[in-house]
């Protein structure tokens, strides 16, 4: 079964992933998007902030799998594919997007897209909601770190397109998912992203592990080779290119 968006679009919001959750007092149905033009808080991973002036896609939507918490790490894979899936659509397959592992997209190697999923779980550790926060740099980006996709395609795309393309994408990949798990997307997911033996580290509050890219695993971990020779699975965290 396909979710179908409900979108509330304002013009200014300090998060759009507060604003969902805020909504979720209201108990409603998946598939509920708010999307906001610019934002004040915008919220990164990590305690970040994003940069999130008018011109750039911020939008969150509210999806409710069914399942426990280890499954969050698969959807946020899934919908890093989706959306780049949709940024290849628009900007061209030849582009070169890379997946940073577990849910950015690089262009020359900086950020053009970022997603951030919030969980809310009920009293047995079962997910009830899953917000799903997406930011897109269209116009715009920070300097160093980020890219802005107009200034790096040339491509002007009205940014309601771009957003319909997302969640058209995702609605798509969702519904898969929901049914094949994540076995459909693994192999997708390994052709977009670095190679095999590419040199980084993970972060994951103090600690820093080192090694070289091995493999996504079935359920959506990266997979380390560390120096003294084995392999680290490693579920969550933030990865640095060495
Ligand atoms: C990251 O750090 O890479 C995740 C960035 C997620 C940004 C999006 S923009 C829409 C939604 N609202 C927020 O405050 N954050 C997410």
């Amino acid at each position: 079964m396909s979710v179908n968006w409900r979108i509330e679009t304002y013009e200014t919001l300090e998060s759009t992933q507060d604003t969902l959750r805020e909504g979720l007092k209201q108990n409603p149905e998946e598939g509920f998007v708010i999307q906001a033009i610019q934002q004040t808080r915008g919220r990164g991973r990590q305690g970040r902030l994003w940069f999130s002036p008018p011109g750039n896609l911020y939008l969150s939507t509210l999806l409710k799998p069914e399942g426990d918490l280890s499954l969050v790490g698969q959807l946020s894979l899934v919908s890093c594919l989706s959306v780049c899936k949709a940024l290849e659509e628009i900007y061209g397959l030849d582009r070169n997007f890379i997946l940073k592992w577990p849910n950015d997209i690089l262009l020359h190697g900086k950020k053009c897209s970022g997603i951030l999923l919030q969980t809310e779980t009920g009293r047995n550790g079962e997910v009830e909601a899953v917000i799903l926060g997406i930011g897109i740099n269209i116009l715009s980006a920070p300097v160093e770190v980020g890219i802005a996709l107009e200034d790096a395609t040339g491509i002007s795309v009205p940014l309601a397109s771009i957003r319909d393309a997302v969640l058209q994408s995702l609605a798509q990949n969702y519904s898969v998912w929901r049914q094949e798990g994540f076995a459909p997307f693994r192999g997708q997911w390994l052709e977009k992203t670095v190679p095999a033996q590419t040199a980084m580290s993970v972060g994951h509050g103090k600690s820093l592990k080192s090694g070289m890219f091995q493999d996504i695993d079935p359920k959506g971990g990266l997979v380390l080779k560390t120096t003294d020779g084995k392999n680290l699975t490693v579920t969550s965290g933030e990865v640095l290119f060495m």
